[in-house]
């Protein structure tokens, strides 16, 4: 297939682009600064109905996104026209080229007690809400939308994943603050490039939630991370993440999912989180 990147420059797209070259695809780049790809800004709608017409990809993929909460909640514009109002314009480009659509969301959709299945969402923060908008506009354009989310060895040289953030604190023994209550069932990233792959194979339509088994508070997951990399986590300390004073955007506290109908509907089996950590932590050993 030819499969068409947006996004491509990000933490995700910089495993994804050769994840899907590795599976024997020709996969085009797209974002503001793309070294080898298209420069385009999809919130322009005149020049991303042009590079998706050059192109003419049979799959397009849509990674595009403003993903700073904080950010989100101080510049709310600057949300909208990434995760919203870009959206529109590649999920419009995408019907009239006639190229199957799978757009990313995010757990942050969800608050609920009991892992949440699709029609469960609450978005309470700017990033939530304006990815809910993104994914009602990618499903006008027939899109595959996966609410996930995911950790794991970062190519990317700026963007570090939550499991680099606590390699390095690890590698260094320093103290920091993991969240005991704040619930979630994220995927390793290799794991979920296998999985957007198989979204742009079999072209189902509709939202479903891409998540692991057994959601975990993030405290935990910190622990059991560094128990799959046998290294001491005697400084890291448990807090409420409202204690933390960290975070200054709302934040849900369980975006723990139910992943069923992906299952179902792909006849997939999604592995558990602590397979996804120990897997993680087998690749960042073999980078070591
Ligand atoms: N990171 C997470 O933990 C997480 C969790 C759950 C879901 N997600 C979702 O997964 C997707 C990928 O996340 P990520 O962490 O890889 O994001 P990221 O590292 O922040 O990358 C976002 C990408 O969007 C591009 N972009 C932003 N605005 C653009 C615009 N107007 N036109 C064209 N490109 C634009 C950026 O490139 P330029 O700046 O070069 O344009 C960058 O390539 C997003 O949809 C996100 O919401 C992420």
């Amino acid at each position: 297939m030819k499969v068409l990147v947006f996004g491509a420059s990000g933490m995700l797209g910089s495993r994804l682009m050769p994840y899907l070259a590795g599976q024997g695809h020709v996969a085009v780049a797209a974002s503001r600064s793309s070294a080898n790809g298209i420069e385009i800004d999809s919130s322009r709608k005149a020049s991303t109905l042009e590079a998706m017409r050059t192109v003419s990809p049979d799959v397009v993929i849509n990674l595009v996104g403003l993903t700073d909460v904080e950010r989100c909640e101080s510049h709310p514009k600057q949300a909208w026209q990434a995760n919203v109002q870009s959206v529109e314009n590649i999920a419009h480009a995408s019907r009239v080229i006639d190229a199957h659509l799978v757009h990313l969301s995010t757990d942050q959709v969800y608050d609920n007690p009991t892992p949440s299945v699709e029609d469960a969402a609450s978005p309470g923060n700017c990033y939530a809400i304006t990815k809910y908008a993104g994914e009602l506009a990618a499903l006008q354009g027939g899109a595959c939308v996966l609410r996930t989310n995911f950790f794991g060895v970062s190519q990317h040289a700026h963007r570090r994943s939550l499991t680099d953030w606590l390699l390095s604190a690890l590698t260094e023994q320093r103290p920091v603050q993991v969240f005991d209550d704040m619930y979630f069932s994220p995927l390793n990233m290799t794991t979920l490039c296998g999985f957007i792959h198989q979204a742009a194979n079999f072209k189902h339509t509709g939202i479903f939630n891409v998540g692991s088994h057994g959601a975990m508070s993030k405290a935990d997951f910190a622990f059991a991370f560094a128990q799959a990399l046998a290294m001491p986590s005697g400084h890291f300390n448990r807090v409420s993440a409202q204690d933390s004073g960290l975070l200054k955007a709302w934040r849900p506290k369980n975006m723990g999912m139910d992943s069923g109908l992906f299952e179902t509907t792909f006849q997939i089996q999604l592995p558990s989180l602590i397979a996804e950590i120990e897997c993680a932590a087998k690749e960042y050993r073999a980078q070591l």
